[in-house]
């Protein structure tokens, strides 16, 4: 690609008008980039915006009506910002732009359209449309990466364009767990790179990864010299370092703030005999259904590595989660899950009660599920299930909170067994949801908190006086390196 956007009617004067070029560095990379998955950004203010806009231009150039482009956002205001600059680079081009159907029609009769994704079946609409480009923008955004993923279900071109999906993102948001393992982010790579994938059959996948930052935008930083300082006054230290570097192992926006592996993850010890045991069950069938099984720490406990539990401490010791992939349920029914929950204990366990789903009593037509769990030997009572604390009463978060934070740094009053791998997966990286900061993001993989809430609102306990790495979901086996050659930067 000849990397400049020229404005149609000049282009072969002698004084070209250009409209837009990449500025060199990632965005030049990004322009020049042939690889089928692009990631580009991980921190603020790096050109990502422009740069996906001032590529699908050159593109456009040279594709002409092969060229069909989408950009899919979860919010509005993310492109809100894209529609407004692309104003500013296509419509000198000559193209015009379709606002009730947010399309714009480029001069060699390509199109980029802006659209809306937030679940799987939003991207099953464009199947059969020949799309040849996807621009996820704020990918972060989503907690989960399937509707991202199934984009790769959309992209064709019947007529040798090459098809490439990017994803742009900055750290802070529900997915950035996901996107540091998918894109290998951390510690956030100095220069762009080629990730090898093979995703069975012994298909080769190669994913880009051009990380951009502020100090990369020049024409920023010239313009607007208070960017850097505006950035600080509206985020937290840690959110302004995760945005000026690209710091990906900052877990901002974190629901659990509190949690830190090294404080709330023991190995696994014989639990006294005598220590109190409860379950608390979240059922699920479509959802995985999550099982805990805790104990209350009877006095003061050394455990091997110095440490010590505090009497009353929360002890998840064992967990069910029926899960056959992240947040995809086994399908059990109830008796099913009943006899699977009694082959996971120990003859004599003593089990003192079990709380569960407060849903999991309702009576529709037939037996609930608690008087089918009764029958199976597991009888179940309804927890309390308040999220959020009212008039100075402490929540089921607040009350999870506040056992995790503990009596002080040495004594927290909730700790999970290391063998409690989904708990470990799961609960640090849930975050608030957008609209209501005081409750959790329920998009996200919530059964174990939910479960975990139960338990502690099942044991209330009020004081006297950093990222897991989650198992890529999607698929994928690192084979070696890629062929750079055609791709230099
Ligand atoms: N190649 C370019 N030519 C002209 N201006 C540019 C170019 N690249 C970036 N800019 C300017 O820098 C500003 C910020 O860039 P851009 O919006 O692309 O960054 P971003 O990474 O998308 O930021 P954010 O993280 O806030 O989404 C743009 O609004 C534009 O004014
Ligand atoms: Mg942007």
């Amino acid at each position: 690609m000849s990397g400049h956007v020229h404005t149609q009617t000049l282009a072969h004067q002698p004084r070209i008008n250009v409209v837009w070029r990449p500025q060199a560095g990632p965005q030049k990379a990004l322009v020049d980039c042939p690889f089928r998955e692009v990631f580009f950004g991980g921190a603020r203010g790096g050109g990502k915006t422009d740069g996906v806009l001032g590529k699908w231009a050159l593109k456009a150039q040279r594709y002409g009506d092969k060229f069909n482009a989408v950009m899919f956002r979860r919010t509005t205001v993310s492109s809100e910002d894209a529609i407004e600059r692309s104003r500013q680079i296509y419509r000198p081009l000559g193209a015009e732009f379709n606002g009730t159907k947010n399309v714009w029609r480029m001069p060699g009769g390509g199109r980029v359209t802006f659209a809306y994704l937030d679940k799987v079946t939003d991207a099953d609409e464009y199947q059969g449309r020949n799309v040849t480009d996807a621009w996820v923008e704020e990918a972060g955004q989503f907690p989960m990466p399937d509707p991202i993923l199934r984009l790769f279900g959309v992209l064709r071109s019947a007529q040798g364009v090459p098809t490439q999906l990017i994803v742009t993102a900055n750290p802070g948001g529900a997915g950035q767990h996901w996107m540091r393992d998918r894109y290998e982010l951390h510690p956030f790579p100095r220069k762009p790179k080629v990730l090898r994938r093979e995703v069975g059959d012994g298909l080769i996948h190669d994913v880009a990864v051009i990380p951009s930052r502020i100090t990369d935008n020049k024409i920023l930083l010239d313009n607007d010299p208070s960017y850097v300082t505006n950035l600080h006054m509206v985020g937290s230290k840690e959110l302004v370092r995760a945005w000026l570097d690209g710091d990906w192992s900052a877990v901002e926006g974190a629901f659990f703030d509190g949690w830190a592996e090294k404080r709330h993850v023991v190995q696994p010890f014989s639990v006294p005999k005598h220590w109190m045991r409860f379950r608390s069950v979240d059922w699920g069938f479509a959802r995985p259904s999550s099982i805990g099984w805790w104990a209350i720490a009877s006095d003061d406990h050394a455990l091997g590595d110095g440490r010590v539990l505090p009497r009353g401490a929360m002890i998840r010791y064992r967990e069910l989660y029926t899960a056959t992939k992240p947040d995809v349920g086994m399908r059990l029914d109830v008796e099913q899950l009943g006899a699977l929950i009694k082959s996971k204990e120990q003859p004599g366990e003593d089990i003192a009660y079990t709380v569960g789903d407060p849903a999991m009593a309702a009576e529709n037509g037939g037996p609930s599920m608690t008087m089918r769990l009764a029958k199976v030997g597991i009888s179940c009572r309804p927890a309390d299930n308040t999220r959020v604390g009212k008039n100075g009463a402490m929540g089921g978060w607040d009350q999870l909170r506040s056992r995790l934070r503990g009596e002080d740094d040495a004594r927290p009053m909730l700790v999970v067994f290391a063998t409690c791998k989904d708990f470990i997966r799961t609960l640090p990286v849930l975050q608030h949801d957008p609209d209501r900061p005081e409750d959790l993001d329920t998009k996200a993989e919530d059964h174990i908190a939910d479960e975990t809430r139960y338990a502690c609102m099942s044991r209330p306990w009020i004081k006297k006086e950093n990222i897991v790495p989650m198992k890529p979901k999607d698929g994928y086996k690192k084979v070696g390196a890629a062929d750079q050659q055609s791709w230099r930067v």
